[in-house]
């Protein structure tokens, strides 16, 4: 069938040259194949991965012309022959996939039955579309932090979404969490939130201060999202044991300043995390009882992803510029165009 989707011509180092090429055109969307569903797109994000995607640095790449987008939220209008498709026919989904001949930046879009999430009425498309992904990495890195006993854990880009989520679930388990901002004025809006430990790694004494703070609270897991020299200084300031999980590579530059001494004479490390690596280990069963939880969660309002613009999918250059320019400031969204 024919469709409409933004499409990324050529990647480009340079994000502004990047987003100036994106354009809505026609596109030809593939039947579902037997384990596969036909979704019509209710609201898409624009997440940092799709940023690097667009971008050329990210670890998917798919064939050029590409329509950009993992993650997004949309209802099943046809399903394939497999037991699992059938049985979301109908239904309203929040998913994520990292295909290469689609992406949720579109109107349309076939996705495996397996990459999808049934969404209870209760939950709004625009929640539903940033459902898949943020909500679940929280989750799991909590869980892994109360694998490895620590009482309190260190956060970077604590303004973000995720930071947000780890923040509340971390409450809710009665860990500690010490957050790492960029900005003073981010600093200042988290301890108006009621934040009790806020740095802004800008500040002069930032790594000092970390430290002290780390050791007096234990701190023996740290989330980092931003890599480049700023890993090397929070787990240089941690306490012997630390573990720092890296999972996202917001400063685009390699990890430095690490600290060989510590690592060889204090024991501390550097793990990856991946949320879709975590979904494969822990098995569909599992998953689904998470997906649950989290929809317990977003239902009661315990937590909720900020939202701070929703676009028309034609003005996709114009989303992406104000999520740029101020990223704390929440998800931006692309809807389906209604002309
Ligand atoms: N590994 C995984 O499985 C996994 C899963 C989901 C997400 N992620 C990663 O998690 C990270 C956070 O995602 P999110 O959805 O929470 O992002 P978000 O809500 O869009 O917010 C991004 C946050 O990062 C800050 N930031 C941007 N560039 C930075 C830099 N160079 N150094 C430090 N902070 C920076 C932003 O601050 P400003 O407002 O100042 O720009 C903002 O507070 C991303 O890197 C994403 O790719 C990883």
């Amino acid at each position: 069938m024919k469709s409409k989707a933004i499409l990324l011509p050529a990647y480009q180092g340079n994000i502004i040259r990047a987003l100036r090429s994106l354009e809505m055109k026609e596109i030809e969307i593939k039947p579902p194949a037997q384990d596969e569903v036909l979704l019509e797109i209710t609201a898409a994000v624009c997440n940092p991965s799709d940023l690097a995607f667009i971008q050329g640095g990210y670890n998917v790449r798919k064939p050029l012309p590409a329509i950009p987008g993992f993650e997004g939220a949309g209802v099943v209008i046809e399903a394939g022959k497999s037991t699992d498709a059938q049985a979301l026919t109908g239904k309203r989904v929040s998913f994520f996939s990292q295909s290469k001949d689609g992406g949720t930046w579109s109107h349309h879009i076939t996705v495996k039955a397996d990459d999808c999430i049934e969404i209870r009425d209760e939950i709004s498309d625009e929640q539903a579309a940033c459902l898949s992904v943020n909500p679940f990495t929280a989750y799991a890195m909590i869980e892994q932090v109360k694998q490895d006993g620590s009482k309190a854990i260190i956060q970077n880009a604590a303004a973000g979404q995720i930071g947000y989520f780890i923040r509340t679930l971390a409450a809710i388990n009665n860990i500690e969490v010490i957050n790492i901002v960029r900005k003073e004025e981010q600093e200042e809006a988290l301890k108006a939130e009621g934040n009790k430990y806020v740095l802004c790694n800008k500040s002069e004494n930032f790594t000092e201060e970390l430290a002290i703070l780390s050791h007096e609270l234990c701190a023996t897991s740290a989330f980092d999202a931003s890599g480049g020299e700023l890993s090397g200084h929070i787990l240089k300031a941690m306490p012997k044991y630390a573990t720092l999980y890296l999972y996202g590579a917001l400063a685009g530059r390699t990890l430095s300043e690490i600290p060989a001494l510590d690592i060889i004479f204090m024991n501390k490390i550097i793990r990856g995390f991946n949320v879709n690596e975590w979904k494969d280990e822990i098995g569909k069963a599992e998953f689904k009882m998470v997906s649950e939880h989290i929809q317990d969660l977003i239902a009661n309002g315990t937590i909720k992803t900020r939202i701070q613009g929703k676009f028309q999918m034609k003005d996709v250059g114009a989303a992406l510029m104000q999520y740029i320019r101020n990223m704390s400031g929440g998800k931006v969204l692309l809807m389906p165009d209604k002309l």
